[in-house]
């Protein structure tokens, strides 16, 4: 069954054509970040503009990659889902209002997806020999630029919430240090290239693992760490960076102390559940170091480790059309009453 999704939850308008929730027929994804380095961030106002602006040729351009009509395709099609929740509310509000549209005119059912369980599952659908009996349960760690949580993974639809953030997302911290070392928009990228060419025993950042067996995270710390160590204490972002600091030092630092974060709380989760797979997804999974380190924990404690290929890490449509088609398989529907959540549900 083909599927189509559409994703407008922060900055990408994506859409995607996905054959029985794994065949990737056409992944469309339009990125506004030209649109939003100057200011050094998303902004909402501007994101949701530009969403109404380029949904209709992002959703015909799917069309096209996947060798099919949009007047005629209807009947090929069984299902259109939507990203309604987390996200910006004025970008969600435009791929749902779109999906309506189509699921009317269309007459075909409508399913409203998680965003952040669609990061989930991005890992799930590359992998071809991922069935539910083999592969679960599990433990998903979603690091993303508005999200960092644990889940307990107990079906490809059903997640339940172990742990978040207290603050700041990691990919919100990365962005954020990076515009504190002056790396531009978006920071993940950025201090991951600068981090390459540094010592990441340079600098000690000091982490926060909160208390003994939390399962919550806490970035924005670190963040001012990073700050004052680089402009000088208590300084403001806009304090020029002292002489003999180095970027490439401070991005391996911090980037180290992020990850070991990451890297402790999956342990932890893992060793409470007794779980022997973890699924990671979103923008942040596509980190190298993030991705050494996770490998490195795995091969000492022989879990598996499940990645989306680096194109499914940050926002796209494949992952919602994907995981839309199992809601769809568990007779989710949704009706024209479907509304953008901003909250992250837990
Ligand atoms: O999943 P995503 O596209 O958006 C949200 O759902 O929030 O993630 C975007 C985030 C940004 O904060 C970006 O800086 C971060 O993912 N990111 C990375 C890397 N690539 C993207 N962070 C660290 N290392 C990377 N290689
Ligand atoms: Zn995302």
């Amino acid at each position: 069954m083909l599927v189509l999704g559409i994703e407008t939850s922060c900055d990408e308008t994506a859409v995607a054509l996905v054959e029985n929730g794994r065949t990737i027929l056409a992944n469309r994804v339009l990125s506004q970040t030209p649109l939003h380095e100057k200011f050094g961030g998303v902004v909402p106002e501007i994101a949701s503009r530009a969403h109404v602006e380029s949904i209709t040729a992002v959703i015909e351009s799917a069309f096209d990659d996947a060798g099919l009509d949009l007047e005629s395709s209807r009947t090929s099609i069984g299902g259109i889902a939507v990203a309604y929740r987390p996200g910006l509310v004025g970008s969600l509000l435009v791929g749902v209002t779109a999906a309506k549209c189509l699921a009317l005119a269309w007459d075909l059912p409508l399913i409203g997806v998680d965003h952040i369980h669609a990061h989930i599952y991005a890992a799930i659908m590359a992998a071809d020999d991922a069935h539910e009996s083999e592969i679960l349960p599990a433990i998903s760690l979603v690091v993303s630029g508005g999200h960092t949580a644990l889940y307990f993974t107990e079906s490809w639809t059903s997640h339940l919430f172990l742990g978040g953030t207290m603050d700041d997302a990691v990919g919100e911290a990365f962005d954020k240090v990076a515009s504190i070392l002056g790396l531009g928009y978006p920071g993940g990228p950025a201090i991951s290239r600068a981090a390459e060419k540094g010592d990441r025993r340079a600098v000690r950042f000091k982490a926060s693992f909160m208390k003994k067996d939390s399962l919550d995270f806490s970035f924005s710390g670190i963040k001012t760490a990073v700050l004052y160590h680089t402009r000088g204490q208590n300084a403001r972002r806009g304090a020029a960076i002292l002489p003999g600091v180095s970027i490439a030092d401070v991005s391996a630092s911090f980037q180290e102390v992020a990850v070991s974060i990451l890297v402790e709380k999956l342990a932890r989760a893992m060793r409470r559940e007794g779980a022997r797979v973890a699924i990671v997804g979103g923008g942040v999974s596509a980190n190298r170091r993030l991705r050494e380190d996770l490998d490195e924990l795995a091969r000492k404690e022989e879990y598996r480790i499940l990645y989306p290929p680096l194109a499914l890490c940050t926002d796209n449509a494949a992952m919602i059309a994907g995981l839309g088609y199992w809601l769809l398989r568990d007779g989710k529907r949704d009706d024209l009453t479907l509304d953008a959540d901003p909250v992250v549900a837990r």
